[in-house]
């Protein structure tokens, strides 16, 4: 999984290190209301371990979790994530469906700074200079700052889906740019 620097932020793997900043991040309802069918927030220190061990096992070249910070100060602020997307079915856990999503978390103390819109840019360029043609973000219908970064990086809306997590959700779609394909 490749790192990645913005004008702003730099886009790097989790480490073990970072476990405060998971555990204050996850532990938000603001952050955790709109994710999940059931939303909850994370309850202890050991959870956030568990979740870096999870983010860090993964060795897909072109997927990834990114712990996303600040080049001035070091700081971090949230996470972009590229992966497949589980499909709707009746079998738990959800299979994955042939479909990647890009998804991101944000600290609130560092929302309203275009951050979320600057990293996840990265991310798609990345995805699509990586050979994929398309990627996919599903966004609870309540939640309007996600689809404005989905809008605000450029992908279309297409109105409601329930092919993905069991849930009806908002559907944004990018394609590779002409100017990419072979
Ligand atoms: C969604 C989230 C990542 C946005 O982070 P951010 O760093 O503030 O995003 P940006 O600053 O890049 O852009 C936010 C955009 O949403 C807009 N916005 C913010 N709150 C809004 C609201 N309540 N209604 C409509 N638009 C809103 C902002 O004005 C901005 O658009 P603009 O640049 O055109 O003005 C952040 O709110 C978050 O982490 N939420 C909790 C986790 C989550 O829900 N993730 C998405 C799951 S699908």
């Amino acid at each position: 999984m490749p790192s990645f620097d913005t004008e702003r932020l730099f886009l790097r793997p989790w480490r073990e290190s970072d476990v405060d900043f998971v555990f204050d991040l996850y532990s938000r309802w603001e952050v955790q209301r709109f994710i999940g069918r059931v939303p909850r927030v994370m309850e202890s220190r050991a959870e956030a371990e568990e979740r870096i061990e999870r983010l860090t096992s993964s060795e897909h070249p072109v997927h990834g979790y990114w712990a996303v910070g600040r080049r001035d100060s070091g700081a971090l602020v949230g996470t972009v994530i590229l992966k497949s997307i589980p499909a709707s079915g009746d079998v738990l856990p959800l299979e994955p469906s042939a479909d990647i999503e890009i998804g991101w978390h944000f600290h609130p103390d560092a929302w309203g700074n275009g951050y979320a819109t600057e990293a996840a840019a990265v991310v798609l360029d990345h995805a699509f200079a990586s050979g994929l043609t398309e990627v996919v973000s599903v966004v609870t219908p309540q939640n309007f700052a996600s689809q404005r970064v989905c809008t605000r990086i450029g992908m279309a809306h297409r109105g409601q889906t329930d092919r993905y997590y069991n849930e009806t959700c908002e559907l944004f779609v990018a394609t590779q740019p002409p100017s990419n394909s072979l």
